[in-house]
């Protein structure tokens, strides 16, 4: 579907536009091109030797199969469904909910396709106590899906433990197990034994895909499916952007392209990403773009070993939103950016602005217009401030939101961080820094037993933490 394609607009960072000292000149961007070029050659035979699963999911026929059966199975029972979950096991959920269904979904029936969709990405007591007291008596008509690739993340863990309570209280075993769907590894893992044992329906979080990298499958596609978005179209959108990302000519290949020059940018003093939508649709898209940049690229080594400490740092910004809130900042601050707009050339639904009020005529310029027109050209407006300021701009423009522009977009996006992380040189999908503020919460929490990251039991290692955690109060004003 060519009309249908997203497109990568990227002139608005070159030095024709915005002059030779911010801008990429023809000649960087040769250089650049030749080092790109020899990098989608390795990719893809990475891709082929298996090192990349991620990049089959859209393949997968079974998957789709699965969740389709599973699917038509639960909706007659499930006015609401629950996801469980954290960082890459929910983002790419609650992006997809965002940008594919109304933004009255949970509250208007007659705009919803499937249940309601809550996704729970956090342990914040009075948030989940609040949607306890009002799903306690629904509790029949709840679908609860746990996704934890490990089982062991304390959040998700905690939230289960709740949730596996409440349900075992209310409803027993067989009310349990009828209610909750377990997203897990498919043969290790806390979630996986837990699973096994109370016998829960089970999907699957793929081998060798990290969480950020998984909303193409089970992880994401089953609330999807649930919610009724067209997984068909999203996953033929990755498909097709595919076909484009594996192409050999740089100048051909919108995620070399795309990684090429954030690269640059962020090599020559530009480290903040930051990626504005026109759309309240796509907002959460920038979410899980952000963790998808930020866990992927953020690393204190390259792959020979070398101390690097790099990573472009991502900010989400909303148009029209922001405009009143960071652009002061954005042209007048640092030239430390470069900036990604989403554009959307159609949307679904549209609205004429009315007529101004006779006692206000200096409103007419607005009168009978569309709310989009004016939507898009705040977006250009602010672009050309910025381009004013000497700021590279990138834009990605979607035709319209549908499941299948966005498939295009996440595989995008997918590719251009493994085309990044090849750039700079460091292994994009590993978040080893993670682990130990991970580590260090069990051991507060009271873990026992010896924690093989720091190489200390967790009592000595919560000791560790308190003293150099505890509010001293000669420095408490
Ligand atoms: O991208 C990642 O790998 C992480 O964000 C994980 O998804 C997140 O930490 C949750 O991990 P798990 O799925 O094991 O609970």
């Amino acid at each position: 579907m060519p009309e249908l394609q997203i497109k990568l607009y990227y002139k608005n960072v070159t030095a024709e536009i915005i002059g030779n000292e911010h801008g990429i000149t023809d000649a960087r961007l040769k250089t650049l091109a030749k080092k790109t070029s020899l990098l989608i050659l390795q990719l893809n035979k990475e891709r082929k030797a298996g090192k990349t699963p991620y990049r089959d999911l859209p393949y997968n026929e079974k998957t789709v199969q699965k969740i389709k059966e599973l699917t038509a199975e639960l909706k007659d029972r499930c006015e609401n469904l629950v996801v469980l979950g954290i960082g890459g096991s929910a983002l790419g959920n609650i992006a997809l909910q965002t940008a594919l269904n109304p933004y009255m979904h949970n509250l208007d029936d007659s705009q919803r396709p499937g249940p309601r969709l809550f996704v729970f990405d956090n342990i914040d007591p009075p948030q989940l106590a609040s949607f306890l007291d009002w799903v306690g008596d629904k509790l029949d008509k709840t679908i609860f899906n746990v996704i934890s690739k490990s089982g062991q993340t304390s959040e998700t863990a905690a939230q289960f433990l709740i949730i596996h309570k409440l349900l075992l209280d209310r409803l027993g075993c067989e009310g349990l197990r009828n209610r909750v769907i377990a997203t897990t590894d498919q043969k290790e893992g806390t979630l996986r034994k837990i699973a096994d044992d109370l016998k829960l329906r089970c999907l699957e979080v793929p081998d060798g895909v990290g969480g950020r990298f998984s909303v193409l499958s089970d992880v994401g596609l089953f609330s999807a499916a649930m919610c009724g978005i067209d997984i068909d179209s999203l996953l033929e959108g990755a498909r097709d952007m595919d076909k484009r990302v594996i192409a050999e000519d740089f100048y051909q290949n919108p995620a070399a392209i795309n990684a090429a020059i954030n690269y640059y940018f962020c090599s020559t003093g530009k480290r903040i990403s930051v990626m504005m939508p026109y759309n309240y649709a796509l907002k959460d898209l920038v979410d899980w773009y952000r963790q998808l940049w930020a866990e992927s690229l953020g690393k204190a080594n390259n792959l020979k070993g070398s101390k690097v400490n790099l990573g472009p740092t991502p900010v989400k910004a909303l148009g029209t939103t922001d405009q009143h809130s960071q652009v002061q900042l954005y042209r007048e601050g640092p030239n430390d950016k470069l900036f990604t707009f989403l554009q959307v050339n159609n949307f679904d639904k549209d609205l004429k602005i009315g007529p101004a009020p006779d006692c206000a005529p200096e409103l007419g310029f607005l009168a009978s217009k569309d709310l989009s027109l004016l939507l898009n050209n705040e977006k250009k407006a602010t672009e050309y401030a910025l381009l004013q300021s000497k700021r590279p701009c990138l834009t990605v423009i979607f035709p319209q939101v549908n499941a299948y522009t966005v498939g295009q977009f996440i595989y995008l996006y997918e590719v251009t961080t493994s085309f990044a992380g090849a750039l700079f040189d460091i292994n994009p999908y590993d978040q080893p820094a993670v682990e130990l503020g991970k580590q260090a919460s069990f051991a507060l929490m009271g873990k026992t037993s010896r924690c093989e990251l720091t190489n200390m039991t967790y009592e000595k290692f919560a000791q560790q933490i308190g003293s150099l955690t505890k509010v001293d109060g000669d420095f408490l004003l």
